[in-house]
């Protein structure tokens, strides 16, 4: 996939792949082939034929464990090539967890382990991730720490932390954002006894729903590094516009936006949603939110009540750049005994801060060459340790970026939850609201976060979660001493 050969290719890159505005692209530079899918495919521009709400939105199927103790349960999973057809009558190259285009789900229970014994069947380097996981260093997915092909790598989950959604991804370095955007992402659903008491929708009515945007040229073949602008077909769960039958009745949908680099602003037609849960768990308090602004790798739970409709009632879920992405098809009646309470879980209070640090997310731009992204000024090395924290410490992160205004970017800390303090010196958007790990952050705005590093020691990493960005080395590394 994105080899070495490949990273020299995309030197010639011009700035579009990286979402910077036109503005500000250097002289441009000749488009990447660096990828096998990419040669010898023509791309016209044209927007492939779909015919919306022919297809159901498949919901992945949930990951068996081989062994199943009420302490712990122990998977396979395996990493691979395969096709997959997303557009209608063409089979698209992609890789998969478990040899889907998008994984199995991964139950797991707050209390309960989760061990993966993970495969690599592919003839390149891959890992997994648990994004947002409170995990030991050696078991987070490091981008050094790679499954070699042939080869299992064991990776244990303590699911120490609340019931929330999560997600699992790709993290091998340099080759994160290729790998993610041809498949290798799946849904971590964390359940736990306190949140089920809250009698929320469960069971058929609780769906992971992953969004995400992606590009094809004319035969089918998924374009890995051009303008993410040309992403202009979104899938929910793997297919474009697809139909969901419902019941009239309450579902929890946890909403993922799995886009290497889109910002989904939500609205349902005629509707609104309740937000329950973000990042790290559920709100204090449930929400009503006519629009819901998702950024790359962030997660928000809804629930939407279908109670009120007709059968054969159509509910359009659409966002403001994509159009119509989602349509939800009241088919029957049903019976429903779960509840939305306004109240939900108070979220943990947050102890005194006492370290300060800055994190500048920003492109170098050079001429006729594709941008460094740096951290604090410093491309990504694996070997460097940025910011050293002392187990337990609660820091006050400052998130900036020094960019030219236009450029996005997108935050994400790993292994802890934070908390958004404040908002260009305001009070955080509706969307920075509960335990957090990633956030957008466009440049021109200074977003104030609190965390604290509790558990483990040892090298995790932070990064722009726009997967072209961290790519090209926006992603710094903090190391947690005792
Ligand atoms: Cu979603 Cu560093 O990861
Ligand atoms: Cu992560
Ligand atoms: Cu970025």
């Amino acid at each position: 996939m994105l080899n070495r050969r490949g990273v020299l290719a995309a030197g010639g890159l011009a700035a579009g792949v990286f979402g910077v505005p036109q503005l500000l692209t250097p002289a441009q530079g000749h488009e990447a082939h660096g990828t096998e899918f990419q040669e010898s495919k023509t791309f016209t521009g044209a927007k492939p034929e779909i015919v919306p709400w022919t297809r159901p939105m498949p919901v992945p199927p949930v990951l068996r464990p081989l062994v199943s103790t009420p302490k712990q349960e122990i998977y396979q999973l395996s990493i691979d090539r395969t096709t997959a057809e997303i557009l209608p009558g063409l089979q698209s190259p992609v890789m998969g967890f478990g040899g889907q285009f998008v994984g199995p789900t991964i139950k797991a229970k707050t209390g309960r382990k989760t061990l993966i014994m993970l495969q690599n069947k592919m003839d390149e380097a891959a890992n997994v991730h648990l994004h947002g996981g409170h995990v030991p260093a050696e078991h987070d997915g490091h981008p050094k720490d790679l499954v070699e092909p042939g080869r299992t790598r064991l990776y244990l989950y303590p699911n120490t932390q609340q019931g929330t959604t999560l997600w699992y991804h790709d993290h091998s370095h340099g080759n994160e954002a290729a790998h993610v955007y041809l498949g290798l992402h799946g849904a971590y659903v964390i359940e736990d006894d306190s949140e089920r008491a809250l009698n929320l929708p469960s069971g058929a009515y609780d769906v992971p729903i992953l969004l995400r945007d992606i590009q094809f040229d004319d035969s089918g073949n998924i374009v890995v590094f051009d303008d993410p602008a040309k992403r202009t077909v979104v899938l929910a769960n793997g297919v474009p516009q697809p139909y969901f039958e419902v019941a009239a009745r309450k579902y929890r949908f946890r909403l993922i936006n799995s886009a290497n680099q889109r910002v989904f602003k939500l609205r349902l037609t005629g509707d609104t949603f309740t937000r329950i849960g973000s990042d790290g768990g559920l709100l204090a308090n449930s929400v009503e939110a006519e629009e819901l602004i998702l950024s790359s790798a962030e997660r928000t739970d809804v629930v939407i009540d279908f109670t009120k409709y007709p059968v054969g009632t159509k509910v359009l879920l659409t966002d403001a750049a994509a159009g119509e992405i989602l349509r939800f098809d009241v088919v029957r009646r049903a019976s429903d005994s779960s509840r939305v309470p306004a109240v939900l879980r108070p979220l943990p209070a947050m102890p005194l801060s006492t370290v300060d640090r800055e994190v500048d997310l920003a492109f170098v731009f050079k001429p006729n060459e594709r941008p460094d992204g740096v951290i604090n000024g410093k491309v990504f090395d694996m070997d460097r340790v940025d910011f050293t924290i002392k187990r337990g410490s609660t820091e006050t992160w400052l998130i900036k970026s020094s960019d030219p205004a236009g450029v996005k970017h997108n935050f994400h800390l790993h292994l802890v939850q934070f908390r958004v303090l404040e908002r260009n010196g305001g009070p955080p958007l509706p969307s920075d609201a509960g335990l957090k790990d990633t956030i957008p952050i466009s440049a021109g705005e200074t977003v104030k976060v609190q965390a604290t590093f509790t558990g483990y020691t040892g090298r995790y990493v932070y990064h722009c979660h726009f997967l072209e960005h961290s790519w090209i080395g926006m992603m710094a590394q903090l190391e947690i001493v005792p």
